[in-house]
């Protein structure tokens, strides 16, 4: 057993007893101090049909999608470009138009056609990698806590020690029917409930104190019942749940990440997140929310730099900017107005014969406001449309390249450079690479983007392959906590 977490409780406790220095004001993040920090790197993966709307016939996508090789490949080229984490999205259900048919998005390949299983894929991967992080969405709305615990405490065991749980509470009632619920909870409730399993999923997890696992075969004593406990009983039940059926695992809980802007998604952030997932509108989007985030943080006496607040982004690299603009241009082509428009009116449950094209698309997103079951989403949308005086036309072409995501284009030296700005203005800790290819998009940036980083001190060098001899290995908390 390696490491024991910062609980919440005990996140409070160290802020009261070793106090820091006076730390410099948000506005301050231009100090040097701040630039040394290292950059954290997700890898969104979740093909074939994800942001990029035509990713799936794009012709230079993987077709492989269904075979766990091309999970392993695409985790050994994360890895080998420095990745912190690969991160797999989830949604419970093929998403559906406003009347219930999921007939656009099948016939399309809409975002969210096809998902895999993120726990399974990344069962498989953790057994063809050393050292990158493994990130699994599990919703807290329909299983029960054990499960959680049990799934997520094994693959940290199998992983040794590399597990992020993205933690969600799913959006929408075709979710919640698929889960034997008739509709999905109010966003409150939802929250709520995520308090209360987050909390009990933890307890679950330390059932087992550091070294119950005894197996002493002359004594013939396997686990010490003395230090394995049941949790507390939750309100609503007379019996305590537990013991787990695991030994604490190497993080002894795994690093909590969650995405939701909400004012009630930040405070739930503020609370338990370890790694926050924002997509909002530009640098100073990001920059307020990270700021917000910290500073809720704070109020609820945890150390702010525990929050790496990591910025969704769809980066188009190559070796010139010629070179990425071409790229671009090839993504574009393949995005017809007719079938983005359907694919709006599907995301925004509008009816896709009444658009009126040249309406301002702020006005259109107000109209239909809560249809995506995410505020922080919604809000970005349409922030960016407002600023840039898109027109319903315009969002559609958008929303089908990427979703509205920044999307810094150009040689790897001047995608380094953006991402460089928005660290140092403080917009971010790091991001969230949403491919339009994939691979494609990955090898990209790996082979342009990420040694530039490397080159201005914003990533760690890369590292020696493992050897069986290696010893125990960093755990994901650990790297993630060594870039602050
Ligand atoms: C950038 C981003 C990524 C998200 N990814 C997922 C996901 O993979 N699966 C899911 O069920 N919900 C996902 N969500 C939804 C959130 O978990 C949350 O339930 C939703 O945003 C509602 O909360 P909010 O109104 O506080 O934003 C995502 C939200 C955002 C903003």
């Amino acid at each position: 057993m390696r490491e024991t977490p910062p609980s919440p409780a005990s996140y409070s406790r160290r802020s009261r007893s070793r106090r820091r220095p006076a730390r410099p004001r948000e506005r301050d993040c231009r100090l040097s101090e701040r630039t040394r920090r290292q950059l954290t790197l997700v890898g969104m993966v979740n093909p074939p049909t994800h942001r990029y709307a035509a990713a799936w016939r794009h012709p230079d996508s993987g077709r492989d999608w269904l075979r766990a090789r091309s999970y392993v490949d695409i985790a050994r080229l994360l890895e080998r470009g420095g990745f912190d984490l690969m991160f797999l999205p989830d949604a419970l259900a093929v998403p559906e138009d406003a009347l219930g048919d999921v007939a656009t998005t099948l016939a399309s390949g809409g975002k969210g056609a096809v998902t895999l299983d993120p726990i399974t894929v990344l069962s498989v991967v953790a057994g063809a990698t050393s050292r990158i992080g493994l990130g699994a969405t599990v919703s807290t709305s329909f299983l029960p806590p054990y499960a959680i615990a049990r799934t997520l405490a094994s693959l940290d065991h199998l992983s040794e020690g590399r597990v992020a749980w993205n933690i969600v509470t799913s959006t929408t009632d075709a979710e919640a029917r698929n889960m034997g619920l008739e509709r999905i909870p109010p966003k409150t409730q939802r929250y709520d409930r995520a308090d209360r399993v987050v909390s009990q999923v933890l307890e679950l997890m330390r059932t087992w104190a550091p070294g119950a696992l005894v197996q002493d075969e002359r004594t013939g004593l396997f686990a010490d019942p003395s230090r394995v406990a049941r949790t507390p009983a939750p309100r609503e039940r007379a019996a305590p749940p537990g013991p787990l059926s695991l030994p604490r695992s190497p993080q002894g809980h795994p690093v909590l990440m969650q995405a939701g802007a909400s004012p009630r998604g930040m405070e739930f952030a503020a609370k338990w997140a370890e790694l926050v997932f924002v997509a909002a509108d530009g640098i100073e989007g990001n920059r307020a929310i990270r700021a917000e985030l910290r500073e809720r943080a704070r109020s609820a006496g945890r150390d702010p730099d525990e929050l790496r607040v990591c910025a969704a982004i769809q980066p188009v690299a190559g070796s010139t900017m010629i070179d990425a603009t071409r790229t671009r241009d090839a993504l574009l082509s393949l995005i017809d107005e007719p079938s983005a428009l359907r694919s709006l009116a599907r995301l925004m449950h509008a009816d896709a014969g009444t658009l009126r094209l040249d309406e301002p698309a702020a006005d259109f997103l107000a109209e239909h406001r809560g249809a995506t079951g995410s505020d922080g989403f919604e809000d970005m949308l349409a922030a960016v449309c407002r600023r840039e005086g898109l027109s319903v036309r315009d969002l559609a072409l958008r929303q089908s390249l990427d979703q509205l995501t920044p999307s810094p284009t150009g040689s790897g030296e001047a995608v380094a450079e953006e991402l460089c700005e928005w660290q140092d203005a403080g917009a971010a800790d790091g991001f969230v690479v949403t491919p339009a290819i994939l691979p494609g998009s990955f090898e990209d940036f790996v082979e342009h983007v990420v040694p530039e980083l490397r080159r201005r001190g914003r990533l760690a060098a890369s590292e020696a392959p493992d050897t069986p001899s290696a010893g125990a290995r960093p755990t994901l908390r650990s790297r993630l906590a060594a870039q602050r």
